[in-house]
């Protein structure tokens, strides 16, 4: 049973989050703040207020010196990565960017996050491209995934989208062999590492992507509506904002530092997040609680489940990810994954539930504040929620 993760001064973990009355069995979605980052923001806040045209006027430099403290702790330059809101963006700004050229292919598989493959779809329709999707088994270990996303490869293939790390299956892809035969072939690979920053210990250099976009606001923690895109350098001057402003003559990553009237303050703040954590825990210890804690949250929620319907929740991931992991649910329970997050968030309980090949899991999500009593103290609740309201 593993104990809770201490400061390194002995306090619980937990305390350096604001206490919310949920159990939070979900980091992964949105990620959660610790209070002294959103303290930090605040005072950035208060200070736009108080001298907005000068607050404005210094935004460029301070980011620039926040892409250089976040830099580290993705084992990259400070003018290796520009500030975007999310990791859609990231994605929709490489396929703007870089356009599909008509007659051409993109390469997705069938995890993709929903609303990037989106993007995608609209990307390939308006240039007159076509998108082929690579099945990649879940069971699939790295040479199995290598093979099922090159067997869709084909002479007009231009680009490859790939996850570093699934959202609704929790699972890592081969990203570095991908990348590097794409490259090899011409062709670009852009790389959606939504939740891979801070959750692996060296993401950028793992991918070599040409285009690379992490959010910092999952495992980072750090304010929401903040990621770093990391293009190749042989790439990044060929990459724009999606919103041009007066950062347009600038060169990467200055132009992406200056995106019109807009509130700077969660990527001042980014910085904040990633330095307190360490400094507090240290991130080698937050992933090993959060693997701890999956392990052990796993184990009982499948012993639980097995007892209560007579079924073996086991799922078999190639290439798991640590933190973030599957249950699969009962075959009989058919409610929808909106459904079951809405009921367990009325009954105090942040969780999240996904489809994929008809099938129906619960994505379960640690991080550093996660406890075994925290768990104990929704179970077996959350087991009835699973077939009814409560
Ligand atoms: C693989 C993947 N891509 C993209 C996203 C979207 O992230 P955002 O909403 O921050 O753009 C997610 C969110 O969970 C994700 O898991």
């Amino acid at each position: 049973m593993p104990e809770p993760l201490l400061t390194r001064d002995g306090r619980p973990a937990a305390e350096l989050w604001p206490s919310s009355g949920l159990v939070h069995l979900n980091h992964g979605s949105y990620g959660r703040v610790p209070l002294a980052a959103s303290r930090h923001r605040l005072g950035l806040v208060q200070e736009m207020e108080a001298r907005t045209a000068g607050f404005m006027a210094r935004a460029p430099e301070r980011l620039a010196q926040a892409r250089s403290l976040v830099a580290p702790f993705l084992g990259v330059e400070g003018d290796d990565l520009a500030f975007v809101p999310n990791a859609s963006a990231g994605v929709s700004t490489a396929l703007r960017s870089l356009p599909l050229p008509a007659g051409s292919e993109v390469v997705v598989t069938d995890h993709a996050y929903g609303a990037v493959r989106m993007g995608v779809d609209r990307a390939a329709r308006e240039a007159g491209a076509q998108v082929r999707v690579a099945t990649v088994p879940l069971e699939a270990d790295a040479d199995a995934a290598v093979e099922a996303i090159w067997s869709v490869v084909t002479d007009r293939t231009t680009m490859i989208v790939l996850d570093q790390i699934t959202s609704g299956t929790a699972r890592r892809l081969p990203v570095g062999p991908i990348c590097a035969r794409a490259r090899g072939r011409g062709i670009v690979s852009v790389v959606d590492a939504a939740h891979a920053p801070l959750l692996l210990s060296d993401p950028v250099r793992e991918a070599n992507a040409d285009v690379w976009v992490g959010n910092l606001h999952k495992f980072g923690a750090a304010p929401r509506g903040t990621a770093a895109l990391v293009p190749h350098p042989d790439i990044a001057d060929r990459l724009w904002p999606l919103i041009d402003s007066w950062g347009a003559p600038d060169p990467f990553p200055r132009r992406f530092d200056w995106q019109g009237s807009d509130d700077y303050t969660a990527w001042l703040a980014a910085p904040v997040s990633l330095q307190h954590l360490e400094d507090e825990l240290g991130w080698e210890h937050i992933r090993a609680h959060a693997a701890m804690m999956a392990d052990h949250a796993v184990d009982v929620i499948t012993t639980a489940l097995a007892d209560r319907f007579d079924v073996d929740p086991t799922v078999e991931v190639g290439m798991p990810v640590d933190p973030i992991r599957l249950i699969a649910l009962p075959a009989g329970l058919t409610e929808d994954p909106a459904t079951l997050r809405a009921r367990f968030l009325a009954a105090n309980i942040e969780a999240t539930f996904t489809n994929h090949d008809d099938r129906a899991f619960w994505r379960l999500s640690q991080h550093a504040y996660s406890t075994p009593a925290d768990l104990e103290s929704v179970l077996p609740r959350a087991l009835d929620l699973l077939t009814g309201p409560g």
